[in-house]
């Protein structure tokens, strides 16, 4: 079971599980959060593992300070009003990513934004501690909810995870609201702790809730997909395909492959989930008109790789995101 630490106990603690890239409970101003080295994929791989989460959707990164902000994403004026005037806060803004800023791909779904915030308290604290960036979605099972106090986490996932630390009930007790800037427009991508009244007076502008509506917590518009066609559960490669492998046995004709990345040579799921974005890259990079996949087992963190294939394999206009 996990051991639950009060703040003023669970510092150092914190700091060695996440530098082993574990992960921990921690409680932020919104909700408990399941955090987890943002560099560190098999850490963040963790994170859905613990969760249980049956794919793959985006992390919120959470960083110590401005700095930090400003060495993984660009920040157009407007969202720099914005974090100047809510953060450390509720408010989660999406960015574009800077080039090789060390996030783990698995953070982003391979996207080339990122959702980034700066949490009050011990969360900010133990990632100036830590010096990087932490990932963490709520820190519940998945179809659950949000865990507001360190005892629903402990009751929750205490079976899997090692610390909860626990700073009594989040005062806010509901997620971050996501703001995103697209042509100079300001979008709620999700309602929650800093109520759009409050928003809109510091942006000067009206907030656009998006062609359909207010958008379900969750969901997304568009995901990572590969330019080329991807082929699943494949038994054998044709001619011209590029191959994305798993475990130690090879499909058919896979010499044939013009080129070659193994999620996981001795068949671990958690570091295949860690390895998936960037290899799907990678070959997507190579400019083979297909990706062949070989089968992967869908047990544990199997069923969000699959989902994710899957969902990089369908026709391009049934690829929006669906919860
Ligand atoms: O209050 C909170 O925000 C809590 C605490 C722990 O900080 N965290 C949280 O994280 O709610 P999570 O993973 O449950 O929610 C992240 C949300 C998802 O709805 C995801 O779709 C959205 O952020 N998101 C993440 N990256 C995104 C991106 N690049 N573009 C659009 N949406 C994104
Ligand atoms: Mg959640």
């Amino acid at each position: 079971m996990a051991e639950i630490l009060a703040i003023g106990e669970a510092m150092e603690q914190a700091l060695a599980l996440l530098e082993g890239g574990d992960v921990v409970a921690i409680p932020t101003e919104t909700v408990y959060g399941l955090a987890g080295d943002a560099t560190n994929g098999v850490a963040v791989a963790r994170i859905f593992e613990v969760k249980g989460r049956p794919r793959f959707n985006p992390l919120i990164a959470h960083v110590a300070n401005r700095a930090m902000a400003d060495r993984i994403a660009g920040f157009d004026p407007l969202s720099a009003k914005l974090a100047e005037a809510f953060w450390p806060g509720p408010l989660t803004l999406v960015l574009p990513q800077r080039a090789g800023n060390g996030i783990h791909p698995l953070v982003t779904a391979g996207l080339d934004t990122i959702a980034l915030r700066m949490p009050r308290g011990f969360g900010g604290e133990l990632i100036g501690r830590l010096g990087r960036p932490l990932a963490a979605p709520s820190a519940n099972s998945s179809g659950r909810i949000s865990g507001t106090t360190a005892q629903a986490v402990a009751a929750d996932l205490g079976d899997r995870i090692r610390l909860v630390v626990d700073g009594g009930p989040t005062p806010i007790g509901l997620e971050s609201t996501i703001l995103k800037v697209e042509n100079g427009k300001l979008r709620l991508l999700r309602p929650g702790g800093i109520g759009a009244e409050e928003i809109e007076a510091v942006a000067g502008a009206k907030l656009s809730r998006g062609a359909g509506g207010i958008e379900a917590p969750g969901m997304l518009a568009s995901h990572y997909a590969p330019g080329a066609a991807m082929r699943l559960n494949v038994g054998k490669i044709a001619e011209g395909e590029a191959l994305l492998a798993f475990g130690r046995n090879r499909a058919e004709g896979w010499e044939r492959a013009v080129a070659l990345r193994n999620l996981s040579e001795r068949g671990d799921l958690r570091e295949a989930a860690s390895n998936l974005f960037a290899y799907m890259q990678a070959l997507d990079r190579v400019g083979a008109a297909t990706i062949a996949v070989e089968p992967i087992p869908v047990g544990g963190l199997g069923e969000a790789i699959n989902d994710r294939l899957a969902r990089a394999a369908a026709p391009r206009d049934k690829q929006a995101w669906a919860p």
